[in-house]
């Protein structure tokens, strides 16, 4: 044993490379190396007891010396000289890429519509979608036992507040916090207690408009839906208003839209050639004086875009379901960045 332990250390004294280190390897501690069959060539029947236990142990430490001896010239050999067939670097190689995120649609239908409302000179506004009951129905005309709260059924929290029904809820936020004249748009998510199945979800979103001035008439109103749906469909558009019920809005109205795909003339998208797609309106005196706005010196217009519904108009998605089941596969058919 100490002669091999001599010879051994001789040997990595003498290896130039890894490989030489791993032939070294091979020759003492590999399956069949010198060390690893010593025991097998040994004849014990002359040994004993004692001097079997002694073998042993004398065994056991010429491997763990071996091998610590071994495993630190591999080292040093790897550290002076790296691994000869490492490949070059090949400057022709492709690239290894970066994977980029995809923009979610209604992201992609926010981002847009945001920018139409900034052409047009409205502010981005953004408010709470943890609301108070105060500001999504009481301050909109929507007193605790009006009918129209049955459509609107939510979340409730623990401390009273409510998951906000609509964006609606930011209009009286916003008069109180900046005033007459204000021209803004209030994009974002909201919810409310639905069975869902392929068009009802939980959660939505919309994109509230609201337009107060001096002399503002359904005449401003029908210019900027049009200009508006004009943009986001990239054509001239023609709309229709009907009468509307909302509590917050005198007159209200349904904006229609001029059927895209059949001109107008009838089609299995939309029956009559018009399809239901703004709710809007003047802004309700009551609603104004909740913000804090004299109504004989102003009025205003309000609308809600169903932005969840006008994403999926967009890009043809026919199960709303789809768009919040965080399946990438769905999610990155829109990858626009
Ligand atoms: N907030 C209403 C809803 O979610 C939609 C709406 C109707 C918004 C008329 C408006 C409006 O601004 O004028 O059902």
């Amino acid at each position: 044993m100490q002669e091999i332990k001599e010879r051994l250390e001789r040997d990595l004294a003498n290896a130039k490379s890894a490989a030489d280190v791993e032939q070294i390897r091979v020759h003492y501690l590999g399956r069949k190396g010198c060390i690893t069959t010593l025991a097998k060539g040994t004849d014990f029947s002359r040994f004993s007891p004692e001097e079997k236990k002694q073998f042993g142990i004398r065994l056991n430490q010429l491997k763990n010396f071996a091998a610590e001896a071994i495993q630190k010239a591999s080292q040093q050999a790897g550290a002076a000289a790296p691994n000869k067939k490492a490949p070059a670097l090949d400057l022709t190689a492709p690239g290894a890429g970066r994977r980029l995120g995809a923009l979610h649609p209604i992201t992609l239908t926010q981002m847009e519509l945001e920018d139409i409302f900034q052409g047009m000179g409205f502010s981005v506004l953004a408010g709470p979608e943890v609301e108070s009951e105060y500001f999504c129905f009481e301050a909109l005309n929507i007193p605790h036992d009006h009918p129209a709260r049955d459509m609107q059924d939510t979340f409730w929290l623990k401390n009273n507040l409510i998951l906000r029904t609509h964006t609606s809820a930011n209009q009286v936020r916003t008069l109180l916090r900046f005033g007459a004249p204000i021209r803004a748009v209030f994009p974002g998510r909201c919810f409310r207690y639905e069975a869902v199945d392929p068009s009802h979800e939980n959660t939505f979103y919309q994109c509230e408009g609201l337009v107060v001035d001096e002399n503002i008439s359904v005449a401003n109103l029908i210019a900027v839906m049009k200009t508006l749906l004009s943009e986001v469909f990239r054509r001239d558009v023609k709309v229709r208003l009907r009468p509307g019920f909302f509590p917050f809005v005198e007159p209200g109205f349904e904006l229609d839209l001029n059927c895209l795909l059949c001109g107008g003339k009838g089609c299995s998208t939309c029956g009559d050639g018009w399809i239901e797609l703004i709710p809007c309106g003047l802004v309700h005196p009551e609603v104004l004086r909740h913000g804090g706005i004299d109504p004989t010196r102003y009025s205003g217009f309000a609308f809600g875009i169903g932005l969840t519904r006008l994403a999926m108009m967009k890009y043809g998605i026919r199960d709303i379901r789809s768009l919040n089941a965080g399946d990438l596969r769905f999610n990155k058919q829109f990858a626009v960045l």
